[in-house]
C-alpha cells in the first residue's frame, strides 16, 4: 500500500480540531496515523508543555525555535517516518509551514534559516499534500475557547502569521489546499478536506 503524509495547518482558531475529530470518525481513517506538532512522542509533550503552557519561563525567541525543530526531529524519526515506512497514510496537526508562519513570519526569525533548519530535522521530508484552514483571524481568536501562551499573544501577531501561511502558499501552491472555515461551515469545511485527501490517495 502506498504511504501519503498530509498536514494540516493554519492561525489559531481556524477550526482545525474539529476538522481533525470529524477526519478521525470515517470508517477509511481507521488506519490511519493521526498525529500532531508539537507533542507528537511523549518528549514532545513535555516539550509542547513548556512551549505552550509554562508561564514560569520567558522563552528566547531562537530557543523557542530551537525546541519546535527537537519535537520535529524526533517526531520524524519516532513516529512519521516508520510509519510510512510502513505503508501507512499520516495526518498531522502541524509540521513545517507552522514554524515558518510562527516564527519566521509571525516572530521576524529569518524564514530562510528556519527552512534549512526544517530540512536538516525532518531528514528533507516534505507533506504531499497541505490542508491551510483560512479564516480571519479575529474571528479564529474569538473562537479559540482556553488560550495557551501564543494566543494570548494577540490579533496583530495572528495577523502576521496569516499572511506568512498564504505566502507559504504562493510559494509552493501544488501543495496546499486551502478551505476557508468562515465561509464554509463545519460540514461544508469537512467535505472539501475529505474531497482533497481523496483526491490524493486515489
Ligand atoms: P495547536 O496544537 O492547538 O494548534 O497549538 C499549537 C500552537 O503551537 C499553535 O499556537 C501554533 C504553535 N506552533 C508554533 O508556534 N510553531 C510551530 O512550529 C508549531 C508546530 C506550532
Amino acid at each position: 500500500m502506498k504511504s501519503f503524509f498530509i498536514t494540516l495547518e493554519g492561525v489559531d482558531g481556524a477550526g482545525k480540531t474539529t476538522q481533525i475529530e470529524l477526519l478521525r470518525q470515517i470508517p477509511l481513517a481507521q488506519n490511519w496515523l493521526f498525529t500532531r506538532n508539537p507533542g507528537g512522542t511523549s518528549f514532545g509533550q513535555k516539550l509542547r508543555e513548556i512551549l505552550l503552557n509554562d508561564r514560569t519561563c520567558q522563552l528566547h525567541e531562537m530557543a523557542e525555535l530551537f525546541l519546535y525543530m527537537a519535537d520535529r526531529a524526533q517526531h520524524i524519526h519516532e513516529i512519521i517516518q516508520p510509519a510510512l515506512r510502513n505503508g501507512q497514510i499520516v495526518i498531522c496537526d502541524r509540521f513545517i509551514d507552522s514554524t515558518l508562519a510562527y516564527q519566521g513570519y509571525g516572530r521576524g526569525l529569518n524564514t530562510e534559516l528556519i527552512k534549512q533548519l526544517n530540512k536538516i530535522a525532518t531528514s528533507d521530508l516534505k507533506p504531499d499534500l497541505t490542508i491551510l484552514f483560512d479564516i480571519n483571524p479575529k474571528i479564529g481568536l474569538e473562537r479559540a475557547k482556553s488560550k495557551d501562551k501564543i494566543e494570548e499573544e494577540g490579533l496583530d501577531f495572528q495577523q502576521k502569521i496569516r499572511l506568512g501561511f498564504l505566502q507559504l502558499v504562493s510559494e509552493e501552491p501544488e501543495r496546499f489546499v486551502i478551505i476557508d472555515t468562515e465561509k464554509n461551515n463545519i460540514q461544508e469545511a469537512h467535505q472539501k478536506v475529505i474531497e482533497s485527501i481523496f483526491k490524493l490517495i486515489n
